[in-house]
């Protein structure tokens, strides 16, 4: 069965083919980070406006690359929950339209779940049960997912996600928007332990996470303890001098948030009898992540998969890869399907 995936749940406007849920024939993703760069963050009307654009000719792209016409085309996925709503209906509106004009059926996915999906269109052989940590801009949720319908949320952020964390810190450091893969390359020139961040575990049991204060920690150390409290620099503050270099920094970053991560991970399938983790979100596509995820639940006698990168951050071959398996349990959607800001966990 071959289904037209659309996302635009948040900044990418993405369009794909896929045959049965995992063959992808085209994913096509425009990213307009440019745009955005100037606010240090994602701007929701520029976003929204950057979707009409692009819309149109990333479906096009689309279908030309897979070498199909409108016409192949036996049902249309889509995102719409959570994310921007203005952003997700240009997409919902898009691909109701498709849907009815073609007459084939609707499908709408959540886009957490998307995440999640993405692992299985380059792991056939993944089995449930499994746990999985999607760690996204909007996301650090723990999973325990036992088909491709269902998954039970264990674990989640009380405050910032891991991408807004990193995202933050970024900004902080001056490493500028996005600043995921960006406090990546600037670790990559430096060792952690320099300067040493409390890893926020919350207690022994618990499996939701916290990343502000690590944020803060760095704001802190970067800027002076008065950091973002006062306009005013008290006089033993007058020059507040950096310990460790802003690569030193970003390092010691990334290791406190992937150590709690990984260990996290870990726990929740332990906790829940699992004996596979998988990653999935924009930070999944991180490699001291990848690399200490792989190390940890080989330590611990799991399996671990993980998609490649350009299945970890925004993409419509999930959409559509997910979209298939609502297809073929016949969940499908009406026309008057609603968008929603929020996921439905
Ligand atoms: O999944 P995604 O593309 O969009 C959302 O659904 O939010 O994730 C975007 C997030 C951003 O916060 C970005 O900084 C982060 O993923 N990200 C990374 C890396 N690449 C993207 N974080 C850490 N390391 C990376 N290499
Ligand atoms: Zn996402």
């Amino acid at each position: 069965m071959l289904l037209l995936g659309i996302d635009t749940s948040c900044d990418d406007t993405s369009a794909a083919l896929v045959e049965d849920g995992s063959r992808i024939l085209s994913n096509v993703v425009s990213s307009r980070v440019e745009l955005h760069r100037d606010f240090g963050g994602i701007v929701p009307e520029i976003a929204c406006r950057s979707h009409i654009l692009d819309l149109v000719p990333v479906l096009e792209a689309a279908l030309t690359q897979a070498g199909r016409t409108l016409q192949d085309i036996q049902a249309v996925a889509v995102t719409n929950r959570p994310g921007l709503i203005g952003a997700l209906l240009i997409g919902l509106t898009a691909a109701k339209t498709l849907a009815y004009t073609l007459d084939v059926p609707l499908v709408t996915v959540d886009h957490v779940s998307c995440h999640i999906y993405s692992v299985h269109m380059e792991h056939p052989d993944l089995e449930f049960p499994y746990v999985s940590m999607v760690v996204s801009g909007g996301h650090t949720h723990l999973y325990h997912c036992t088909s491709h319908l269902e998954h039970c949320l264990i674990g989640k952020t009380l405050d910032d996600a891991a991408g807004e964390a990193f995202d933050k810190v970024a900004a902080i450091l001056g490493l500028g928007y996005p600043g995921g893969r960006n406090i990546e390359r600037a670790a990559a020139d430096a060792q952690p332990g320099a300067v040493r961040f409390k890893r926020p575990y919350l207690g022994k049991d618990s499996l939701d996470f916290s990343f502000s204060g690590i944020k803060t920690a760095v704001l802190y150390h970067v800027k002076g303890q008065n950091a973002g409290r006062s306009r005013r620099t008290p006089r033993w503050d007058k020059k507040p001098q950096p310990r460790a270099s802003m690569q030193q920094v970003a390092a010691e970053f990334q290791e406190a948030v992937v150590e709690v991560l990984v260990s996290k991970s870990i726990a929740a399938a332990a906790r829940v009898n699992a004996h596979t983790v998988t990653l999935g979100g924009g930070v999944a596509a991180n490699g001291s992540l990848r690399q200490a995820f792989a190390a940890a639940s080989e330590k611990a006698g799991m399996r671990h998969a993980f998609p490649s990168s350009v299945l970890c951050t925004d993409n419509a071959a999930m959409v559509a890869g997910l979209g298939y398996h609502y297809a073929a349990a016949g969940r499908y959607a009406d026309l008057n399907v609603d968008a929603a800001a929020t996921s439905w966990q």
